[in-house]
């Protein structure tokens, strides 16, 4: 995935795919708990911006410099508080595990082997019984990412797939496909 063509079209785009869907605003929502979150490929921080709104404690990365700074400026602007940085997360070194992982439409952007390399990374920032959230285009299913999940050394679960009809609407492009939200429960 490129990043610096993001820092373009986040200048020309402040908020480029609008609203968090629907979908992932519910399921947040109805969590009893608002635990520590890690939203991996914020972007502008859409997800990040919402999730601080109703009370989780958000990290959010993104190698794009100005994505960032739109969030931190808007967190700023609405009384929020977002740690936001600024980073490769192939190369991010993180000091605290979470409770939740978010990777919002950046997962499958990437080889195969980079997947693997990335949950494997990332699964030993989340806590045990923590949960890892991947929002995908509906051309993949959950068992593609679940199949690489069962090479790392703990246990998952499955807990939910959900389709996201409330796709962004983006300026100048048509997604004539949905997308879907699988959420993993990391069991040991
Ligand atoms: C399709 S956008 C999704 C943004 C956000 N998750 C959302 O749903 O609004 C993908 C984002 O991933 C970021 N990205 C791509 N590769 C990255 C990398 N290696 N490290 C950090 N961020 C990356 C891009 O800069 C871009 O902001």
């Amino acid at each position: 995935m490129e990043s610096d063509s993001f820092d373009n079209t986040y200048e020309e785009k402040p908020e480029m795919f609008g609203n968090p869907y629907k979908e992932l605003q519910d399921y947040f929502n109805n969590r009893p708990l608002r635990d520590n979150l890690l939203d991996l490929g914020c972007g502008q921080g859409r997800d990040s911006l919402f999730l601080a709104s109703i009370g989780y404690n958000v990290t959010a990365v993104d190698n794009s410099q100005v994505g960032v700074q739109q969030m931190i400026d808007r967190a700023k602007s609405q009384g929020l508080q977002i740690d936001g940085i600024v980073d490769d997360i192939q190369n991010l070194h993180l000091e605290k595990k979470f409770d939740i992982i978010l990777f919002d439409m950046l997962l499958h952007g990437f080889e195969k082997s980079t997947q693997l390399d990335l949950l494997s990374k990332y699964s030993n920032f989340l806590n045990k019984e923590g949960i890892l959230c991947i929002v995908y285009p509906d051309d993949f299913q959950a068992d593609y990412f679940l199949n690489m999940l069962k090479y790392l050394k703990s246990d998952w679960t499955l807990l939910d797939e959900i389709t996201i009809n409330d796709i962004p609407r983006i300026e100048g492009e048509t997604i004539d496909y949905k997308f879907k939200m699988m959420v993993v429960l990391r069991e040991s």
